[in-house]
């Protein structure tokens, strides 16, 4: 039995929303490489995404955010892009991504791409030309002169090891804050500038809906390229994060939306709370990730640190999730993503209350305020998978942070850093889409590029289609009550019981309209008592579980327990 402390809550009564469609939507991102692959090469394709059109359309989501299909020799899947106005081989054509974005308009979905454009491939012809400092081309990127053995700064890659690496060509250092073949564009030039304003627009007139603008907090490095703290999790982050002329190069970009009916979200890893709304707004983004509450399970030493990880307590959880949603204007929700663990390992138990959890977090996350972004497999409760050795990785990020670790003394062979890996690589939200429990989960009938989880006999979309109680049933119903239900996506978020460490509740007012999630946050029961709102006319709207009561005091929560409210009038 719990107890809980009351608390007063202010009601506003305005209902007058400033309304967009982009607030309205729920976004589904699609990872290409692992989604569908259409012609048995084991690589996932845009023709593979436009046959699951009409599943998307079912499901019913509102915009696909497609991970980079841009030309690139893939050291990073495609966030490595060789040329901006060409789609890579493997994936199909141009016409292919015609077929795609038609298919998608023709069922009311909107398009919107991913802008990498911190840094570009080190095949892209702007890097090539730089390095041999073809005219016009010289200062692309961030090019500093030094001793071959010495580089500029101690600035560290955001994927382990330097940011620098020395170019034997131009006989320079040039800045990397990912891999060493994503050479950092250099944004203070206003030519660099210029050409990717021109590449916005050159996709905007084919038709998209907008960006996700991939690592946007990095474009602006601090004057000088001071040395960082080495205390830091990443050195040099401070020097290289939010930097002097951010908001500057935002403003200049927003210009080329200017005229298109379009939505954007910057990816900002660094931002805190409060740094959001200085990008966001007129002039700036639309919106923003901010990666706070995806930090709960991170040790002292951050998401990598081989110590301590993957334990969180939901105070922890609601502190964030409270100040996100009362100081970010327009936040953009989500739990999972292509970086990050599977959303269902990561803050639900993918074991004992797999469905539970996994239908738990999906309610969660489809009736806060904002913007929600549902990963790829979330709406199945796909799970992180297990890697026995560093051969089994894929990701450029988790492969460099082991060998740092390696190198650092920090760990000594593989092994011990495998619960870590497990937990927190990339490459869990990598694994092939389980279609069905075909050979490769109906991914591909080729050699996957990338083995599918193994549970894919029993984790995957054809079961999920026709059992009602499936997670993907429960993902559409919660998808539907939050397009029938303004108060979900405009309504004010109050929480009822800040101090529980089990029980999440919290109500969403817009006008006379109230509802009232409750989630059981545990493998425990647990009971409700002092619900400071009136619930005397509560009904259920939608719940995990089978014959909830309507009355959310009269009995006891079930382990991982959502339930969905309406408490009727204020
Ligand atoms: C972003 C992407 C990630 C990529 C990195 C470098 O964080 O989400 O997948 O590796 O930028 O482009």
């Amino acid at each position: 039995m719990t107890t809980h402390d009351s608390q007063t809550i202010a009601l506003p009564r305005d209902t007058n929303v400033d309304r967009a469609w982009w607030k309205e939507a729920v976004v589904y991102q699609i990872y290409p490489r692992s989604f569908n692959d259409s012609d048995g090469t084991g690589v996932g394709d845009i023709p593979g995404i436009t046959e699951k059109a009409d599943y998307l359309d079912e499901l019913g989501v509102d915009v696909v955010w497609l991970c980079p299909v841009y030309d690139s020799p893939n050291a990073d899947n495609g966030y490595d892009i060789r040329d901006y106005r060409s789609i890579m081989d493997e994936f199909g054509t141009m016409t292919d991504w015609e077929a795609l974005r038609d298919a998608l308009h023709e069922r009311d979905i909107r398009l919107i791409m991913d802008l990498v454009v911190n840094h570009t491939s080190k095949q892209h012809v702007w890097f090539q030309k730089s390095r041999r400092c073809e005219d016009g081309y010289e200062d692309y990127y961030h090019w500093q002169d030094g001793d071959p053995d010495e580089p500029p700064n101690n600035w560290q890659s955001i994927f382990g090891g330097p940011a620098w690496s020395y170019d034997e060509e131009r006989g320079q250092w040039y800045l990397h804050l990912f891999d060493p073949e994503q050479p950092d564009l250099n944004w203070r030039n206003p030519d660099v500038r210029d050409a990717v304003a021109d590449v916005v627009t050159w996709w905007l007139e084919k038709g998209i809906d907008g960006f996700r603008l991939d690592a946007i907090d990095h474009l602006s490095k601090a004057d000088g390229y001071p040395d960082g703290d080495s205390d830091e999790p990443i050195t040099g982050l401070e020097h290289f994060s939010h930097g002097p002329r951010l908001r500057e190069y935002l403003t200049e970009l927003a210009t080329a939306f200017e005229g298109y009916d379009t939505m954007t979200v910057g990816e900002m890893g660094g931002a805190d709370i409060e740094q959001v709304d200085e990008y966001t707004g007129e002039g700036g983004l639309n919106t923003v990730f901010q990666f706070e509450h995806m930090g709960v399970t991170a040790g002292p030493d951050g998401p990598w640190d081989p110590e301590q990880f993957g334990e969180w307590d939901l105070t922890d959880l609601k502190e964030i999730i409270g100040q996100q949603q009362g100081e970010i204007d327009w936040p953009a929700l989500f739990f999972g993503n292509h970086d990050q663990p599977r959303l269902v390992s990561h803050f639900g138990d993918d074991e004992a209350y797999r469905e539970e959890s996994a239908k738990l977090v999906a309610t969660f996350l489809l009736t806060l305020r904002g913007t929600p972004y549902i990963y790829q497999g979330e709406e199945i409760g796909m799970t992180n998978d297990v890697f026995s050795s560093l051969d089994e990785l894929d990701d450029p990020m988790t492969v460099g942070i082991v060998e740092e670790l390696l190198e650092e003394g920090a760990i000594d062979t593989y092994d011990d850093a495998a619960d870590l890996v497990n937990h927190r690589s990339r490459d869990h939200a990598r694994t092939p889409m389980q279609w069905s429990d075909e050979p490769n989960a109906g991914f591909t009938t080729g050699d996957p590029w990338f083995a599918a989880n193994e549970n894919y006999t029993d984790i995957n979309v054809e079961s999920s289609l026709t059992d009602p109680d499936s997670v993907w049933n429960h993902y559409r119903r919660l998808i539907d009550l939050r397009h029938d239900e303004d108060a979900f996506v405009y309504g004010e978020y109050d929480d009822l019981l800040p101090d529980d460490e089990q029980l999440y509740a919290y109500t969403r007012t817009l006008g006379d309209e109230r509802m009232l999630v409750v989630l059981n946050w545990s493998d425990d029961t647990a009971t409700l008592d002092d619900l400071v709102v009136e619930t005397s006319h509560a009904e259920v709207v939608l719940s995990n579980y089978d014959g909830v009561s309507d009355d959310p005091s009269a009995g006891s929560f079930d382990p991982y327990e959502a339930t969905v409210y309406r408490v009727g009038s204020t």
